[in-house]
């Protein structure tokens, strides 16, 4: 038997286990989250006898006996400070990483009343948040400490106008470890569910015996590629992602599901994936997207290995460029890049007594997330309902249906609620990444350094699936030029399948890769020409008019050489060292 004091109150329990699975799953704590399960995040900061520790690398034996305390456990004024001092701020965005800064926050003022920048930075050290930055953080925990000496009051909230900060209506909630996220939802009775993954990124599945599985005890059921009702394909505009894949088919990377299994908990169903036999003829992947444009790469999909193509052509690029003056060509690699939300994918499918099955989500479009559930359960969109919860962080890599169908699946063979989540190895295993991509560029310019001509190369690797890599590849395409006048362009982009994870949309959709090409070509070039970076950019800056590369013309509230002039001191200071700027 053990015993822990949360918050001033004593709960037992027979088992030795997890810390935080114990205080999230039994005891529905809800202001911890699991981002990591393994001690990098933060976001399951608890106080163990005042001192702030991370509660997924400790045990319900490790804590036995010690005052554990989350921000649930915090006196009325301290929630009122820190809520009012993080919302005042600024300082929450997704939330979800906010209960476990205020309780390191906590461990520190406790201590040290007027902490210096330095001792704020260093008391959440510990803690990652991916959407808000960490200034407006230390502007929460540096107002908390005032209100909490007393030198300022909590005030209410301006009501907004032109003119006046507005919080976030939802700050102290999310503050408080109040919002719900999917993972914090609980229904008795509910089963979890699992998946079994391809274990290569190209393998032909030769077989999968699920039997054992299916008998382990607490196991409801397990599913392959065989039980789905529906469309067994999905995709946000090509539908080339199975569901599951099936036996006689290839994988295409290694997040490709293969076995679903919905069991009465968490555990069970983890150990039931152990049980089922997937048999593969391993093949080589396909790992880079020039061998997979050559004719002796296999087809990664029936249609070949090139996703889509993007032109544009304006003017006479190769002339203008061979009467050009200066001239940059320059070759660009960026890699995939992983979003790193905070929180890992969660859903929760609810079959309902009226014949409606309900999917809570904390996706970016619930729309999206019916059309695919129904079109693979083959229902009619009146017996889905998706419902969105708090959503822990996205920028682009909860697009696609990661966890939503198969929970859906799992729930309608089932009749009982199932919640899926996935760790944050699988998360980052399985959710699409930014497209890595290789750009070959050139930039140049007349005698006066206006720019003549453009031409562009652009091979984005889309990876196993399309996800929305044909109108990334078109934003990318689109702004490799940069926001200045173009009168001549050649560009063209290819996104091509690979066995790599599938690349989709990610803040920018595209354009931070093309950016980085083309902004280094204008400095390139104005280093050549002897001007200043900012001179280069002001003399082919878009005005209203004038066209772009894609021949659109820049519309009259268009404002890009205000803004250079804005900021043109501090161009001043960081390239003095190049050319003072006239
Ligand atoms: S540090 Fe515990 S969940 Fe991330
Ligand atoms: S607000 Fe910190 S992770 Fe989203």
């Amino acid at each position: 038997m053990f015993t822990i004091d949360l918050n001033g109150t004593i709960y037992h329990t027979e088992e030795d286990k997890n810390l935080l699975d114990f205080l999230r799953d039994e005891l529905h704590v809800t202001s911890l989250k699991n981002g990591c399960s393994e001690g990098a995040c933060g976001a399951c900061t608890v106080l163990v006898d005042g001192k702030a520790m991370r509660a997924c690398l400790l045990t319900v034996s490790r804590a036995r006996g010690r005052k554990i305390m989350t921000v649930e456990g915090l006196s009325d004024r301290e929630k009122e400070a820190y809520a009012w001092a993080f919302a005042e701020a600024g300082a929450v965005q997704c939330g979800y990483c906010t209960p476990g800064m205020i309780i390191s926050a906590k461990a520190l003022l406790d201590n040290h009343l007027h902490p210096t920048e330095e001792k704020i930075k260093e008391g959440i050290r510990g803690n990652i948040c991916r959407c808000t930055g960490y200034v407006k953080i230390r502007q929460a925990i540096s107002l908390a400490a005032r209100v909490l000496r007393g030198e300022v009051g909590v005030e209410p909230s301006s009501g907004g106008g032109i003119g006046s900060s507005l919080t976030r209506v939802d700050a102290a909630e999310k503050a408080l470890g109040r919002s719900q996220y999917v993972d914090d939802m609980h229904i008795e009775g509910m089963l979890y569910g699992a998946v079994l993954r391809a274990k290569y990124p190209r393998a032909l599945l030769k077989s999968i015996d699920v039997s054992a599985a299916s008998v382990y005890p607490g196991v409801e059921t397990v599913l392959t590629a065989g039980d789905v009702p529906g469309d067994r394909y999905w995709g946000f505009i090509s539908r080339d992602w199975p569901v599951l894949v099936a036996a006689g088919e290839e994988t295409r990377y290694v997040g490709d599901a293969v076995a679903l299994v919905a069991a009465r908990s968490r555990k069970i169903a983890r150990e039931a994936l152990g049980l089922i036999a997937a048999d593969y003829e391993v093949l080589e992947p396909v790992i880079r997207t020039a061998f997979a444009l050559s004719d002796d790469a296999p087809k990664i999909h029936p249609k070949g290995n090139l996703l889509s193509t993007t032109r544009i052509s304006r003017g006479d690029a190769m002339e203008a460029l061979a009467k050009s003056a200066w001239s940059i060509a320059g070759r660009y690699t960026t890699p995939p890049t992983e979003h790193a939300f905070m929180e890992p994918e969660s859903a929760l499918a609810v079959p309902g007594e009226d014949g409606i099955l309900t999917v809570y989500v904390g996706s970016q479009s619930v729309y999206e997330d019916r059309a695919g559930i129904v079109s693979i359960l083959g229902l009619p969109p009146q017996k889905v309902r998706v419902v969105g919860r708090q959503v822990g962080g996205a920028f682009g890599g909860k697009e696609d249906l990661s966890v939503q169908h198969h929970a859906a699946l799992l729930a309608m063979r089932t009749g009982k609620p199932v919640k899926l989540t996935l760790t944050r190895s699988e998360s980052i295993l399985v959710h699409p990444k930014r497209h890595a991509m290789e750009i070959d560029l050139t930039t140049a310019c007349d005698k006066g350094g206006k720019l003549t001509a453009v031409i562009a190369k652009i091979t984005a690797d889309t990876g196993a699936y399309a996800s929305l890599g044909g109108p990334v590849l078109e934003r990318a395409c689109t702004h490799v030029a940069g926001p200045y006048h173009v009168p001549n362009a050649d560009i063209t982009g290819w996104a091509v399948y690979t066995n790599n994870p599938p690349a989709g949309a990610f803040r920018g959709f595209g354009v931070p890769q093309v950016c980085f090409a083309c902004e280094t070509n204008m400095d390139l070039l104005a280093e050549k020409m002897g001007i200043s970076p900012w001179e280069i950019r002001y003399r082919n800056g878009l005005e209203p008019g004038l066209a772009m590369a894609t021949g659109q013309v820049a519309a009259p509230d268009t404002a890009f050489k205000e803004t250079l002039l804005a900021v043109k001191e501090v161009y001043r200071r960081i390239d003095s060292a190049v050319s003072p700027v006239p």
